[in-house]
């Protein structure tokens, strides 16, 4: 045994002899004496280091974080992660009595009570006085033309408030013009229980026309609520929700596919519409319920080989669903993935960035914002995996509720690769009509405040960022950064 032992030690010593001889490593002389290549090593990892730490992080105030990561130097301003010291919640004891007493005075109240009635402080803050609108008619001095206020109201060219929500927008390459379709809710709030959804009659699917994005004409009502029949779809008591439309090149059609229901979203389907120019009138097809399923807020998302796809909430918003399109983009072909199951997410919006699917959706929460979500995949139809929450910069509060806004689409910018507008809603339950827009910067690819999920160290996938900012507007020449 004691033979044993000692072979087994001659060993070890023998190894660590060997090792000595072998290594690379710079103390490998009896003396210690200092490797000069180690040195001349450590020394070029430790520049590159400082060198790539100030570019990423640059404190200006305290307040301004600059993160200029490897992108083009025209959307740095885009990704300045503006904070939002002054915007807080009141404290507990000074909220609205009124949100108190819904959730009862031994609960703290979230900060979506707050925001839901109209006469609470908070409501003021983030629905800013119409006097306060921008667009191209508003008449604010010059300093404010073409910079995107998110939450004021925002006018047309004609100088009417735009009516697009739970939108989305169509580029007409041949055209060179975007069109943004949305819900028009320029109708009444009503409440068809006590303690119902706020509503407000299906008026119909608006249209505005841009070449900058940031003014936009009036098209009209291209696909209208139906006054008279009440079996028809479109009935003014129905619900007509999150309209988008794509454009079908072997047809030469606009096909608009929408979310259908009735008045207390039982109905759940979605609705089909066609039209032979951008600007209408949109002929409603049918509606059905895809894949047999029910199907409530929803998605078009066309792919770069010129397949389409829907998204949708089902199963009472506990699962997704997504289906290829048939070549028409009229229906559906039978094939179906379960996505995001039992995660409870409505409000998707689909983009592609370097062979990369991501998709942002939402809570279920009604018309109160919550955290939303980034996801990606590397293939359309899934495995689709979270990636964390987008929302950089503002506050904690602005950041757990989607900067008080529920996410609609994902406008890429062709000219400046990884950088889309995230496009959202802020509802305003007690008159929906005077519900605002939301539109950020979203980049793909930029270092944030919050870690996203990690695998052995190594991210997965590319972080998804949508910058807080209280203005901002596009890279002077952004169509033709590229
Ligand atoms: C949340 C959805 O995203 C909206 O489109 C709308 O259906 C509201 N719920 C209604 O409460």
């Amino acid at each position: 045994m004691a033979r044993l032992f000692s072979e087994v030690n001659k060993g070890r010593v023998r190894m660590r002899h060997k090792r000595r001889k072998s290594s690379p490593f710079p103390f490998n002389n009896a003396g210690g004496r200092f490797s000069v290549s180690f040195a001349v090593w450590i020394s070029v990892f430790l520049v590159l280091f400082i060198y790539f730490i100030s570019q990423i992080t640059e404190k200006t105030d305290g307040k301004l974080i600059r993160v200029h990561p490897n992108h083009l130097s025209v959307t740095y301003e885009l990704e300045d992660i503006e904070e939002e010291p002054n915007f807080r919640l009141p404290p507990p004891h000074k909220r609205n009595p009124r949100a108190v007493k819904r959730r009862g005075s031994k609960k703290k109240p979230p900060a979506y009570s707050e925001f839901l009635d109209e006469s609470s402080e908070l409501h003021s803050v983030l629905f800013p006085d119409r006097r306060l609108a921008v667009g191209p008619n508003a008449g604010n001095d010059s300093s404010s033309t073409g910079y995107f206020y998110p939450g004021h109201v925002w006018l047309d060219t004609d100088g009417n408030p735009i009516q697009a929500h739970g939108g989305g927008i169509l580029f007409d390459d041949r055209r060179k013009t975007y069109y943004w379709y949305g819900e028009n809710k320029d109708g009444t709030t009503y409440h068809t229980q006590p303690k119902g959804t706020a509503r407000v009659d299906i008026i119909g699917v608006s249209c505005y026309s841009s070449k900058n994005l940031w003014s936009w004409k009036y098209e009209g009502i291209v696909l209208r609520g139906e006054q008279q029949n009440v079996t028809h779809d479109l009935y003014k008591t129905n619900v007509l929700e999150r309209p988008k439309v794509i454009y079908n090149s072997k047809t030469n059609q606009y096909v608009m596919w929408m979310h259908i229901d009735d008045g207390n979203y039982t109905k759940a389907s979605v609705g089909v519409a066609v039209s032979k120019s951008p600007t209408g009138p949109f002929t409603y097809l049918y509606s059905m319920r895809p894949h047999g399923s029910d199907s409530r807020d929803m998605t078009l998302f066309e792919d770069d080989d010129g397949r389409a796809y829907l998204m949708y909430s089902a199963r009472d918003n506990v699962d997704f669903h997504i289906g290829p399109l048939t070549e028409d983009y009229l229906g559906l072909t039978g094939v179906m993935k379960k996505i995001l199951v039992r995660q409870h997410r409505e409000a998707p919006a689909v983009f592609k960035h370097g062979g990369t699917y991501y998709m942002i959706t939402s809570g279920c929460s009604g018309w109160a914002p919550n955290r939303a979500m980034a996801h990606a995949a590397p293939s359309i139809m899934g495995p689709w995996e979270n990636v964390g929450n987008p929302c950089v910069g503002g506050n904690r509060v602005l950041r757990l509720t989607t900067f008080f806004s529920q996410s609609t689409f994902v406008l890429p910018l062709p000219g400046l690769p990884g950088s889309f507008i995230f496009m959202a809603d802020r509802w305003n339950p007690s008159n929906l009509r005077d519900s605002r827009y939301v539109w950020l910067p979203l980049k793909v690819g930029s270092l944030a405040d919050e870690p996203m999920d990690y695998s052995f160290g190594f991210p997965l996938w590319s972080r998804v960022s949508i910058f807080w900012h209280k203005r901002w507007r596009l890279p002077e020449g952004w169509k033709n950064v590229n």
